[in-house]
């Protein structure tokens, strides 16, 4: 194997997609714990204190105690390099958080045990469906007393269409958490309330192992057995194909917090999880091993320091190696620019770095040069497909209140849609035309009033607009000119397509039942 591919082949860059508070900062904490990243765990950030980690940078966070934009951390586990590409969570959940899906080639589903699948889960899963990257699953807290294990499975089942395989079961939960069962190995960890850190791994033949009686509860013990067997005759088999493509979850249980069944889930992650993938581009597959260098920009983040105007562009590497200082050229600018100083994120500090391969994120300064979607290569010409936007669930008109502040407003404005934090749409056949801009969390418009005020020196006027859909349409050519002259509260987003607004699923379901011949889209990828 060369060089290049065995880089290549050592690295997993995945995302843990959850509902807010189901563990995902701890979960993290454990992880880079484990790859000796972090010395110590509670350290990636201080949520709730006024210490940030990586992006104390804008007053607005500090103001929330919030993390405003998503970042990436690295560590190495086994000769494994891994990336964790943050989601962030809270109110600060934005497009961001679903094109940093792009940018992973297989994702970490959270589930707090006691809450089953929430509503951001959801969301997020469906940008990971949508690529049919595969989709582990982590169902944590079981020191708590949470629902019942085959219920979450159902539910994830009945809400996210997707099958799961139990890698691991839990004996007992909450007051009465045993441990968990390794079906692979038949191994047992097990749980020590008192002192969680202290895993006793110890290998059974089985469930029906005589030795189990004397760890375990025999009422407990009587119901792991006839779990066991319920899920050995009646559950999903054990398929990797399906796991690749993402019709299978793998479900592992544990306590992030007691650091329990994490190293588990590590242990069977760095296995089933695919190395990087290629990605399509308007010339073909481009893969990972291909010797030319090449990436996409999937993410910018604003003002680093809040003083200057420049900005971060995190790129994912798609095929072969950077080197420092490389030429490479900016495909949609035509031009060929020199990779200065890239940047890597090792836990919370940002490092510069001298070689990457695919697979990994380099964050690039920006001091206006990109945009989303933008694509780098070294020797060839093509362009990797277009990065989906999505619909928003928020919607306001937008103005600037000093007429004289035009222009800047407009700059302003522009360099915001560039990072895709918000998007912009105008009306359509609408006198005064109007500006519209969506978000995927109420926080965008805050942090967008802010920065036009603080860098551009233009005060803006919002108008809360009653929308909560976006959808791309198209379709057969007749129908979509009656559609365009008929249907109300139509805009162009920056491309120039159509998308109409929506204030509900009610109404939506009407419009789409009077048009049939056209299809009504949740992303501009309109597939
Ligand atoms: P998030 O990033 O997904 O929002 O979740 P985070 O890790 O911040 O965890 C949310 C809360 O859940 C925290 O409690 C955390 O301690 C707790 N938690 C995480 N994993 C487990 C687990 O395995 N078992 C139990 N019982 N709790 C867990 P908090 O009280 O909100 O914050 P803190 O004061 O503990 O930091």
């Amino acid at each position: 194997m060369s060089k290049l591919t065995e880089e290549i082949q050592s690295r997993k860059t995945f995302a843990i997609i959850s509902h807010p508070d189901a563990g995902k900062t701890t979960l993290t904490e454990k992880l880079l714990y484990f790859g000796g990243a972090i010395h110590e765990a509670g350290t990636v950030k201080g949520k709730k204190n006024t210490k940030h980690a990586t992006s104390d940078w804008m007053e607005i966070e500090k103001q929330r105690g919030i993390s405003v934009t998503s970042s990436v951390m690295e560590f190495h586990y086994k000769d494994h390099q891994i990336n964790i590409l943050d989601t962030p969570g809270h109110e600060d959940f934005s497009e961001d958080t679903y094109r940093t899906l792009t940018a992973a080639d297989s994702a970490t589903m959270l589930i707090d045990a006691a809450k089953g699948v929430e509503a951001q889960t959801k969301k997020l899963f469906k940008v990971c469906s949508m690529r049919g990257i595969p989709i582990f699953t982590f169902i944590n807290k079981l020191d708590r007393q949470g629902r019942d294990p085959f219920e979450l499975m159902e539910e994830m089942e009945n809400l996210l269409g997707i099958r799961s395989y139990p890698m691991n079961w839990p004996i007992g939960m909450g007051m009465d958490f045993y441990g968990i069962y390794d079906r692979h190995s038949k191994k047992i960890e097990l749980y020590d309330a008192d002192n969680p850190s202290n895993v006793e791994i110890k290998q059974t033949t089985g469930p029906d192992d005589p030795a189990l009686d004397d760890w375990i509860e025999p009422t407990l013990l009587a119901q792991f057995r006839e779990e066991i067997e319920l899920l050995d005759v009646a559950g999903d088999a054990y398929d990797e194909a399906k796991i690749k493509n993402g019709e299978l979850t793998p479900v592992f249980f544990g306590s992030a917090i007691s650091n329990f069944g994490v190293q588990n889930f590590l242990e069977h992650f760095l296995h089933l999880a695919p190395a990087p993938v290629g990605r399509k581009s308007d010339k073909g597959f481009i893969e990972p091993a291909q010797p030319g260098f090449s990436g996409f920009v999937f993410k910018i983040q604003a003002n680093m320091n809040p003083k200057h105007r420049d900005r971060i562009a995190f790129l994912r590497i798609t095929s072969g190696k950077y080197t420092q200082g490389m030429h490479v050229s900016h495909v949609r600018q035509n031009k060929t620019m020199r990779l200065a100083q890239p940047t890597q994120f090792l836990a919370q500090d940002r490092n510069i770095v001298t070689e990457a391969y695919a697979g990994d994120i380099i964050g690039l300064y920006d001091p206006g040069t990109f945009r989303i979607g933008d694509t780098l290569a070294e020797d060839d010409h093509f362009q990797f497909d277009e990065m989906p936007h999505f619909s928003p669930e928020h919607f306001a008109a937008i103005s600037v209140k000093d007429a004289m502040k035009h222009k800047s407003f407009e700059k302003g404005l522009q360099q915001l849609t560039e990072e895709g934090a918000v998007q912009l749409f105008h009306t359509y056949n609408k006198y005064p035309e109007q500006q519209i801009i969506g978000v995927v969390g109420v926080l965008q418009f805050e942090v967008m009033e802010y920065r036009l005020k603080n860098e551009y020196n233009a005060d803006i006027r919002l108008e809360n607009l009653p929308f909560s859909i976006a959808r791309w349409v198209n379709g057969e050519s007749d129908a979509m000119e009656t559609f365009k002259k008929r249907q109300r509260n139509l805009t162009l987003d920056r491309d120039n397509r159509i998308v109409a607004l929506f204030e509900n699923e009610f109404q939506m379901n009407m419009t789409k039942d009077k048009y049939p011949q056209l299809m009504f889209y949740e992303n501009s990828y309109m597939k």
